[in-house]
């Protein structure tokens, strides 16, 4: 069972400079909230209550503005510093004690992950006592992404770094499901070219010992990236398309918090409150 996440919110995001010159990329709006909403509605919507968030150095006041330790979301929320971009896996170092005996969930803090079925697939998957677990969906530019190839199994026999070439178009996702084991595996990686610990080299060492499960985000799930500008924008549209067309917002974690029962009507009109007289504290008042 999974009942602990961490969202990697750290990086220099330099791939949208100069607008993360001096915010923090996840503290950027993806369409009418905070990048940051979106990852953390995903966990919260696998059920999970206790989530570590890993930001820059010198950046926790920024995102504590947001998304303080002591919140209306009737969650526990942490935070760590990552000293350097040294790579994904260093979350279960800089996490471990957050981690203690327990299995933990990863993602990504600039990963934008939609779908009718996306609650249920993270429900299902959740209950994970050991190995690991990814979560692929078809790209049309795997080259950019960790790429798996995978059995009728939805085993993975296959995983890649950005290949330059690929015979794959599954892409693996920002969002891991690890057993405790993360922690010792992470702690013997070593740095790739790129002086990076990579995620690829830890899901191999659970492929090695046969504990690598996939699960698919088909063509009817949604996963963007938000990695360069172009690709930003357009996820901004979509949820403004969805949005304006429903009347509901994606990624309202107030929302996610009352639906799963964890906080009452108090905490809504605190969150109201606490966003001031805007669209989404608007969209609160409907809720109650
Ligand atoms: C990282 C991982 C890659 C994964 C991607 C998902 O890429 O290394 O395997 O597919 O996140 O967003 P990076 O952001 O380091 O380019």
């Amino acid at each position: 069972m999974i009942n602990k996440g961490i969202i990697l919110a750290g990086g220099t995001g330099s791939r949208m400079s100069p607008l993360t010159k001096s915010v923090n990329k996840q503290l950027l709006p993806l369409y009418d909230k905070p990048l940051i909403f979106y990852p953390l509605s995903v966990l919260m919507l696998a059920g999970i209550k206790n989530v570590l968030i890993i930001v820059n150095k010198g950046q926790l006041a920024q995102f504590r503005k947001i998304l303080p330790e002591n919140n209306n979301l009737g969650i526990k929320i942490q935070y760590k510093e990552q000293f350097k971009p040294n790579g994904l896996p260093e979350a279960f170092i800089i996490g471990e004690k957050f981690i203690g005996k327990d299995n933990v969930a990863l993602i990504l803090g600039d990963n934008f992950f939609y779908g009718q079925s996306l609650t249920k697939t993270l429900k299902k998957n959740i209950s994970i006592k050991n190995g690991a677990k990814v979560f692929l969906h078809p790209v049309k530019n795997p080259n950019l992404y960790g790429v798996a190839t995978i059995n009728k199994k939805n085993k993975v026999i296959k995983l890649i770094e950005k290949p330059k070439k690929t015979s794959s178009n599954l892409a693996v996702t920002g969002l891991y499901f690890f057993d405790n084991k993360v922690i010792k595996f992470s702690k013997t990686l070593k740095p790739s070219k790129r002086k990076e610990l990579e995620i690829v080299d830890l899901l191999k060492k659970y492929k090695k010992s046969n504990n690598l499960k996939a699960e698919l985000i088909g063509r009817g799930g949604t996963w963007l990236d938000t990695g360069n500008i172009q690709d930003y924008y357009n996820a901004s549209n979509y949820i403004a398309v969805i949005e304006n067309r429903q009347g509901l917002k994606i990624a309202c974690i107030e929302e996610i918090a009352f639906k799963n029962k964890w906080i009452g009507k108090k905490n809504i009109l605190d969150a109201i409150k606490f966003y001031g007289n805007c669209d989404y504290a608007n969209y609160l008042k409907k809720l109650i």
